[in-house]
């Protein structure tokens, strides 16, 4: 297993003093910010569009993870890697033409994802494995923080490292959702590198010793 990345999503930051907040997980020895994108279609909420995630690039240069909830998320490709988004991740549910999806967000110089709810079955990217960076496994339904995490996604996990293994590609396998010092040790021993972790990080008092505590929970260490 590589290092296991922490991926904070700043849906569950303080608005009010973002740029800190940032800097604040940076500090903690996080090397990704995960910018979760809502439309209110694909998803039932709304978060926040290209403005925001291009003042944040303005204020760090860690990795910008970005997970675009949206419909027909082709007409905003553009948008987000020109804010500054280093990873563009669309969901399988709404990309009927994926292969050309993934192949712009490369041409347009980002990394690519793809995400899967929990409802979709791993076999739906067998096929486009050559063509992405990054699979994001849903361990919630998406659209809001502070679920809680779906047990079932854990043998998707599993499926999807054995997959990644047998294709000999190097991509990322990103979990999202209910992620805490409990179910992170969980999805790792599953195979998963990357946590995105909201409420866990941004939705305590102490961020550092959240960051900390999560990077505890998943060190070999600890890992069952
Ligand atoms: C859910 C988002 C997640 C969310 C995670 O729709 O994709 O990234 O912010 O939040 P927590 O960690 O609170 O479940
Ligand atoms: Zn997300």
């Amino acid at each position: 297993m590589n290092n296991v990345l922490i991926a904070p999503s700043i849906l569950a930051a303080d608005f009010r003093c973002l740029d800190e907040q940032v800097k604040a997980v940076h500090e903690a020895g996080v090397q990704w910010i995960h910018l979760d994108i809502m439309d209110g279609h694909f998803v039932p909420n709304i978060s926040f569009g290209p403005p925001v995630v291009s003042s944040i690039r303005k204020g760090t240069n860690l990795v910008l993870d970005t997970h675009l909830m949206i419909d027909d998320p082709n007409r905003y490709l553009e948008a987000f890697r020109e804010a500054g988004s280093d990873i563009i991740t669309v969901h399988q549910e709404v990309c009927p033409h994926l292969h050309r999806t993934v192949s712009r967000i490369r041409e347009l110089g980002a990394k690519a994802g793809v995400a899967l709810n929990p409802a979709t079955s791993v076999s739906q990217i067998k096929d486009i494995l050559d063509d992405v960076d990054l699979i994001l496994i849903m361990t919630v339904n998406p659209g809001f923080g502070g679920q809680k995490f779906i047990q079932r996604t854990v043998d998707k996990i599993r499926e999807c490292r054995q997959l990644i293994a047998s294709s000999g590609r190097s991509i990322y396998l990103e979990v999202d959702g209910g992620i805490d010092t409990v179910t992170a040790p969980v999805a790792v021993t599953a195979g998963a590198d990357v946590l995105v972790a909201g409420t866990s990080v941004f939705g305590v008092p102490d961020l550092r010793k959240a960051v900390k505590d999560l990077m505890e929970s998943v060190s070999p260490r600890h890992t069952p």
